[in-house]
């Protein structure tokens, strides 16, 4: 959306305000192209941010009030205060602001004063495309900055996971924070979350693009469905750290761990989750080496596999998901496909010639259509930058 139509969205809410001391704020979604739940296993994850995003609109106010304004939820305007930033499950979308707020007050000790705040975006909800991590990011920028606190990026980043784990209650990885954060557009990141070391990958996608397939399945039971998963890669990581020198399952390759698979003997649903973890690393690292070699069509073959063992290994796909990926993978021009995310619902996403995008889309969306009687909605993504301010100082 252009700034003239956002600023014109605020003034419609703070009526009584003066315009001059509006910032704005961006901050992008993300996508998974590879590298599935691997970020809390010590793993390699190839996210890239998107051009959709979230925008925050900000005014300081001469009191202590926060009034939290969006259209992208039920529940449109919360007001709180300065000094009541607590968890309440009734605020609502405004949790997620409102825990970023208390984080950064907590890390910096700056004495907050009230603002006006609106926030717009344009990553579906509950599409697992990380809208949640896009307005934590944009709070704790606008924070950063309006407050000029010169906070490294990557501490913003483990403050906005860190307001997820403890303040909103999902234990995420540092994936989406951080590609997020520290997005760059045409980029992807290869990200080792062992270590926080990154780079950035060109996406030289050539004659394709990103088509982003969203079940519009609501994600049913995601949150305990993950918790589950993460405690039984800590269960097989126990196992495993009784013989191995390891801090994390992803410091395994997948020799060592076929020597030693012997370990979880009588334990097959954690010998599942393990060969997914240790699986997808090495796949991860092969696509990252495919795409710089300009090897697209080994890349997308990657991409396949990687929905393979995340449906038959850490079954967390379901026929939502399996439909849009499997026959996505069928159609002319489809380099691959995989679901990306959480999983459990949400998006999938395809590579696909652009050539062939209207009649993949079609394709792929009748069959989806008689398969789960849902409409499946699709999006040809660009990449974006990380979290930053638009305009303001
Ligand atoms: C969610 C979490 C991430 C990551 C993915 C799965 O998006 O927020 O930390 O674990 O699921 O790869």
């Amino acid at each position: 959306m252009h700034v003239k139509e956002l600023i014109a969205k605020f003034q419609n809410y703070f009526l009584e305000q003066n315009l001059s001391d509006i910032r704005i704020f961006f901050s992008p979604g993300r996508v998974n192209l590879i590298g599935e739940h691997i970020d809390y296993n010590g793993g390699y994850v190839f996210p890239a941010s998107l051009s959709i995003g979230t925008y925050l609109l900000v005014q300081k106010r001469t009191d202590n009030k926060l009034i939290f304004v969006s259209e992208n939820f039920p529940g449109k305007s919360y007001e709180r205060s300065v000094e009541n930033l607590y968890f309440n499950e009734a605020d609502g979308w405004s949790n997620y602001p409102k825990g970023v707020f208390d984080a950064f007050k907590t890390f910096t000790n700056v004495e907050l004063t009230g603002m006006n705040l609106y926030f717009w975006g344009n990553i579906p909800n509950g599409s697992g495309l990380s809208s949640s991590a896009s307005i934590e990011l944009v709070t704790a920028t606008m924070l950063n900055e309006v407050y000029e606190q010169h906070i490294d990026k990557v501490e913003l980043v483990k403050l906005a996971q860190k307001v997820e784990n403890h303040y909103i209650g999902v234990n995420c990885g540092i994936m989406d924070q951080f590609a997020i954060g520290m997005g760059k557009k045409e980029c992807a990141i290869i990200l080792d979350c062992a270590s926080l070391e990154f780079d950035y990958v060109p996406l030289e996608l050539k004659t394709t693009k990103i088509v982003i397939m969203n079940t519009n399945k609501k994600r049913m039971l995601a949150d305990s469905k993950y918790n589950e998963r993460r405690s039984e890669c800590e269960k097989a990581l126990a196992i495993f750290q009784t013989k191995l020198d390891i801090q994390n399952l992803c410091d395994m390759n997948l020799d060592l761990f076929d020597i030693n698979v012997s370990l979880l003997e009588g334990h097959d649903v954690l010998t599942q989750r393990a060969r997914h973890v240790v699986s997808e690393n090495e796949r991860t690292k092969e696509a990252v080496s495919a795409l710089r070699n300009g090897d697209l069509e080994h890349f997308g073959k990657l991409l396949n596999a990687s929905h393979k063992s995340l449906k038959e290994d850490y079954e967390v796909t379901g026929v939502e998901l399996d439909t849009l990926a499997e026959t996505a993978q069928l159609q002319a021009g489809c380099l691959g496909a995989r679901m990306t995310g959480a999983g459990f619902g949400g998006c999938a996403l395809a590579i696909v010639e652009e050539v062939e995008i209207e009649s993949f889309i079609a394709a792929v969306g009748v069959i989806y259509k008689n398969k789960t009687g849902v409409e499946a909605s699709f999006y040809v993504v660009e990449t974006g930058s990380g979290s930053t301010e638009l305009f303001g100082r």
